[in-house]
């Protein structure tokens, strides 16, 4: 049984006096633990007063991107353990914009994977519609090696806990719909991939989220697709009221 998770992703939007006013007007409906995972990404600099306002709740603090390495002569990167010391659980890695404006590759994707899977913080592994849409134009092949990429020298052991998501370059920060059925494709892809490198089982156990125009109205037919265990919601989520009716989607 996969747990459903849902995430806001705040990109660079909100500075720490937002954030934290932010989280103590949700903190109280946030739902138990147990029947759902609800989580924000936002900038590195707040994480820790962030951490701060949700204790006693469920609520986890996600970074949005971490480095490289895990130490060391690199100016103005944040380590995995450094997110982990601000009390992040989960760091996003790969997102679309970081590999379109930020030139990251599966490389370097790879690195900060797993530099962050020896902190114990747990990747987020975005990928885009180029992997998948490649597939769809013939490339069988596309998918599997992207993945792979990304997860090369990854321990069937981490894979377990690591979070997938799928967001469509087109949906992403766009006014088209989400589409609950390209959703479906592109995260079901996804797990077949999985399926090919580890195993049936593990694909069946490892959630794929979906991202790029989600928001209240829609949710409830995304979340309702087969291999759709989650979201990550961009815009949708920067307002404390929408936020909530989507974390209570099943309602
Ligand atoms: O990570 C989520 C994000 O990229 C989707 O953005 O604004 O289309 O929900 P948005």
């Amino acid at each position: 049984m996969r747990k459903p998770f849902i995430i806001a992703n705040w990109k660079m939007h909100k500075n720490i006096e937002e954030s934290v006013a932010f989280i103590n007007q949700i903190k109280a409906a946030l739902p138990q633990v147990a029947d759902e995972e609800v989580g924000i990404a936002a900038q590195a600099v707040a994480l820790s007063s962030m951490k701060q306002t949700a204790q006693g709740t469920s609520l986890q603090i996600i970074a949005q991107n971490a480095a490289s390495e895990l130490a060391g002569p690199y100016t103005g990167e944040i380590s995995a353990r450094s997110l982990a010391d601000a009390g992040a659980s989960y760091v996003m890695l790969g997102h679309l914009e970081r590999r379109r404006l930020f030139h990251e590759d599966n490389q370097i994707i790879n690195q900060k994977v797993r530099s962050a899977l020896t902190t114990g913080i747990t990747p987020i592994i975005c990928t885009d519609d180029k992997m998948v849409q490649a597939e769809v134009n013939g490339e069988i092949h596309y998918v599997f090696d992207q993945l792979k990429g990304v997860l090369k020298g990854v321990d069937p052991a981490h894979l377990q806990k690591i979070v997938l998501s799928y967001e469509p370059s087109w949906a992403v920060g766009s006014s088209q719909t989400a589409n609950p059925k390209v959703a479906q494709q592109g995260c079901h892809r996804i797990r077949q991939t999985v399926a090919n490198l580890y195993g049936s089982l593990l694909a069946d156990q490892v959630r794929i989220l979906y991202g790029g125009s989600v928001n209240p109205q829609n949710i409830g037919t995304i979340m309702a697709q087969p291999d759709v265990d989650g979201a990550l919601i961009g815009r949708a989520s920067l307002r404390p009221d929408d936020f909530l009716e989507m974390v209570n989607w099943q309602q």
